[in-house]
């Protein structure tokens, strides 16, 4: 039987595809995502206490009490944002699930959303089954900047949603205040919604403040915040995300997490809840991975490879043009399966692929990982 595609243009994944190719030719992979280290010992502990106590059948549809509490008060101490946890916060299968849930809730057919090009490419996916049109527009090479004249020029009445990658995955930009104001000119008299995707939100460098939409009251009031503990506590296989959002707003948003997942991990909630009470660790998460990328930029100092500027994230893009004119994908591929390192290619993150001759580096490894694959780097 023939099913016709949903997402005809959709196959697998280059960060599927990298990560296989990685691990067939051994390569040091600094493709996908994620950290070559631990979680804090004292969250596993937790887990295991939890288990063992009996915390394993289903939690509420919007996550445990004491961690949605645990979430707003979080976010009482960072901007003064004062949250109800019961009506406002709701804890998803990872943000991805959060995500998928806002769209769907937002996104009528017919409806436009504005993403940003080089895009996480979790988004157009859910507008297109929603039966949404996307409107990309180019960040500028090479920081990576928004043009608020483009993002006018693309507002009409079939707006629906602009999603805002903050910090920015694949470039590592941030967005300044210029821009929050920008948005706040922009969108003020306009009836549309916000998506503010802030996985990375603890992880800014260089004494940057991080411009969660979360302090801006005029902005909160039609955003839907997502956030994921895999990036701050370095486990982004156990899938916790959340969302904050007005209550109505919410509301809408459970319908549709009620239906999807319905609810996530037990244990795992009791734990983040406990370990978001008394440690403030990711409040030296921007250090942490400072230092990280620091190391690695002063270990490819002699390469020929030129790293992009680099705000937020663990990522950091490198400007291979004087290196060779091949296509960013070719030259990936290349420099997995002949030189021993993976990475991704940027050209993916672009609707029309444009290829700047860029490709993304993920620095959330071992420095002893990081030594190497700059050594081979610097010899290429
Ligand atoms: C920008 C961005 N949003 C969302 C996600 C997904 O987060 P989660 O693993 O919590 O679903 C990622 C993961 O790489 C990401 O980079």
């Amino acid at each position: 039987m023939h099913i016709p595609s949903k997402l005809p243009d959709v196959g697998t994944t280059i960060f599927a595809v990298m990560s296989a190719l990685a691990n067939e030719h051994s390569a040091i992979n600094l493709s996908q995502g994620f950290p070559d280290f631990s979680c804090p010992e004292e969250l596993i502990e937790s887990v295991h206490r939890f288990m063992r106590e009996g915390y394993n059948q289903y939690p509420p549809m919007s996550g445990v009490p004491q961690l949605r509490q645990a979430i707003a008060d979080k976010y009482a101490s960072l901007y003064q944002t004062a949250l109800d946890a019961d009506t406002e916060v709701t804890v998803t299968s990872g943000a991805t699930e959060a995500l998928f849930c806002a769209i769907t809730a937002l996104v009528n057919p017919g409806d436009e959303v504005i993403i940003f090009d080089p895009a996480y490419d979790a988004y157009e996916p859910v507008i297109q089954l929603s039966g949404g049109i996307t409107r990309r527009i180019k960040l500028s090479y090479p920081d990576y900047a928004i043009d608020w004249h483009q993002v006018k020029a693309c507002i009409n009445a079939k707006t629906r949603l602009i999603i805002l990658n903050n910090p920015h995955n694949p470039t590592g930009s941030i967005l300044t205040s210029h821009d929050i104001q920008n948005l706040q000119a922009l969108v003020s008299n306009t009836p549309v919604f916000l998506l503010a995707d802030e996985v990375y939100e603890h992880i800014v460098f260089d004494g940057s403040q991080h411009q969660s939409l979360l302090r801006f009251e005029d902005l909160r009031a039609r955003s839907f915040v997502v956030s994921s503990f895999g990036k701050t506590y370095h486990m982004t296989g156990w899938k916790i995300g959340y969302c904050i959002a007005p209550p109505d707003m919410s509301a809408e948003f459970r319908k549709i997490h009620q239906f999807n997942t319905f609810t996530t991990c037990t244990p795992m909630q009791y734990a983040l809840a406990e370990f978001l009470q008394y440690s403030g660790y990711y409040r030296s998460l921007g250090e942490f991975y400072q230092n990280k990328r620091n190391h690695f930029l002063a270990r490819m100092k002699s390469s020929r490879f030129k790293a992009l500027p680099c705000h937020g994230t663990y990522f950091q893009l490198m400007s291979y043009a004087d290196i060779t004119d091949q296509h960013d994908i070719e030259f990936a591929r290349k420099l997995t399966t002949e030189s021993g390192i993976a990475s991704i290619p940027v050209s993916v993150f672009y609707g029309d692929g444009c290829d700047e001759k860029v490709l993304r580096f993920c620095f959330a490894k071992d420095t002893e990982t990081l030594d190497k694959a700059a050594e081979i780097l610097c010899k290429i």
